[in-house]
């Protein structure tokens, strides 16, 4: 049969078109030959003899389920040539029969999957790598507007899929991000889409990226530097558009030696500690900590999506609470409860901390409740929805957000319930269990207890749960004067 053609390397419709047909005339996968128009192999001859899938009669539709649908059309914008008759194979087969789609460890399935994670790693990449250039434009007897500019090169055909999000952060900004295939464009109303530019397109460095160059060096931690997990965070290729990436050699050239002077300078504990970010987390997170009020950061976390736990989740469960409160209570992440319903410590979990605080003669309405990353990680056993403990990403690409908070509230005490917690408040490994009851000053002078997190006790033995909540609610307890003026000081180490 004659090549098959799409408009472009992201026609889902015309391909999903031809797929029916193909189907319903019982051409295999194998005979047939597709031409993507914008391919970095196309050939224009090549496409003018092919057939426009577009063209095709219009063939019965196909039923095949949405858990394969809605990641096939991610696979379909990967680059690699096996896609198509990979998603066209795939496609027959379920539609055949619908259990063909459960079997996990089919060829097809392992290399689907293989796709479609690096699909999704590349849209993540790029939300996380773009890094925009400020240009002023001049038009006749108008004010000057500045436009943001980046150029970028992904490795898949990603760009339409990623830009949302930019629209979505940026939404009051006018900008552009440039690649090899295609523009896209953002006024502040709607995205539009050209054709592809040249590096030369985009602008130069700027006093703006000089400043930012300033702090990415004045956070760089010589005395954490792990150069493996930063290649894999910020994969080498990205490296050549990321203005930082260039000082990297630098920084680390001369890192043994900072190291060895914040050694002697009896600075090695205040540098693992909040303030100086490794430099994967500070790529991942990508944001420095901004002063806002409590509600706007709120709002402005309910659109985040800077980790792929995000996309996950139903929801961003952001803190809650009294905004002049003096203590702030940080979990873990939230559970499956507190996804559903929006709200931090409404599970289980939860249940046990609210039962704490009457037990304490704590008003839970003079707190602040939030957890060190907001969106619910976890997998699926079935239809189960089972808790996966955050990796550093995630709390990394998080961090920003709890700090925002801390900024904004300004407590005088923190309660860091369970490691996670603990790590992201002080910037370094916590071990809960030996440190229970213990306050850690954090370096902008705010006091964090640490604390074992209501979920340890409910996971606890039968046996020991009764002993292991006395001894939480005891060191719960010491925070008790900090939040409440008129309470007295517990008898322990506050
Ligand atoms: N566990 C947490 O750490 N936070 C919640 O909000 C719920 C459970």
């Amino acid at each position: 049969m004659s090549p098959l053609s799409l408009a472009t390397v992201t026609d889902w419709v015309g391909f999903s078109r031809a797929v029916r047909h193909l189907h319903a005339n019982k051409v295999a996968a194998e005979d047939v030959r597709w031409r993507l128009a914008g391919a970095a192999s196309d050939d224009l001859f090549a496409i003018a003899d092919a057939i426009d899938a577009h063209s095709l009669p219009d063939a019965p539709a196909m039923h095949l389920p949405k858990s394969f649908v809605a990641p096939a059309r991610e696979v379909f914008l990967h680059a690699n040539e096996d896609r198509l008759p990979l998603l066209h194979r795939l496609a027959v087969r379920i539609a055949h029969d619908a259990r063909a789609w459960a079997d996990p460890l089919h060829a097809d399935r392992l290399q689907f999957d293989r796709l479609h994670r690096e699909v999704k790693r590349e849209i993540h990449k790029m939300h996380a790598f773009v890094r925009f250039r400020p240009i002023e434009e001049i038009a006749d007897d108008c004010p000057s507007v500045t436009r943001h500019v980046a150029w970028f090169e992904p490795a898949h055909h990603i760009v339409e899929a990623a830009a949302p999000f930019f629209a979505r952060r940026f939404a009051t900004l006018r900008w552009a991000i440039l690649t090899p295939r295609v523009s896209v464009q953002w006024d502040g109303r709607a995205l539009a889409f050209g054709p592809g530019a040249q590096r030369a397109d985009a602008p130069c460095a700027d006093a703006g990226e000089a400043l930012w160059l300033a702090y990415y060096r004045s956070i760089f931690n010589p005395a954490r530097v792990k150069v493996a997990m930063m290649k894999k965070e910020m994969p080498v290729r990205f490296w050549k558009n990321l203005p930082e990436a260039a000082q990297i050699g630098a920084l680390l050239a001369e890192a043994p030696r900072r190291e060895q002077r914040m050694i002697a300078a009896g600075g090695a504990e205040r540098a693992r500690k909040r303030g100086s970010v490794d430099i994967a987390d500070s790529a991942v997170s990508g944001v420095p900590v901004e002063a806002a009020d409590l509600e706007s950061l709120r709002r402005r976390a309910a659109r985040c999506r800077d980790c792929p736990v995000a996309d996950a989740a139903t929801q961003t469960v952001f803190g809650e609470g009294n905004a002049g409160a003096r203590l702030m209570i940080v979990g873990e992440q939230p559970g499956d409860h507190e996804d559903l319903c929006g709200r931090p410590f409404n599970g289980p979990a939860g249940q046990l901390l609210r039962a704490a605080f009457d037990e304490l003669g704590w008003d839970a309405r003079r707190l602040y409740l939030t957890n060190a990353v907001k969106h619910f990680h976890h997998e699926l056993r079935g239809k189960r929805r089972l808790h996966k403990t955050p990796g550093q990403q995630e709390a990394a690409a998080c961090l920003h957000w709890l700090e925002a908070e801390i900024a904004a509230l300004r407590p005088q005490a923190i309660v860091a319930l369970g490691a996670t917690a603990a790590r992201s408040l002080l910037g370094r490994d916590v071990g809960v269990r030996a440190s229970e009851g213990s306050w850690v000053d954090r370096d902008d002078g705010v006091r964090v207890l640490i604390c074992l997190h209501p979920a340890a006790i409910l996971r606890a033995e039968e046996s020991r749960r009764a002993a292991l909540r006395a001894r939480w609610i005891d060191t719960l307890r010491q925070a008790g004067p900090h939040a409440f003026a008129d309470m007295a000081p517990a008898g322990g180490a506050c």
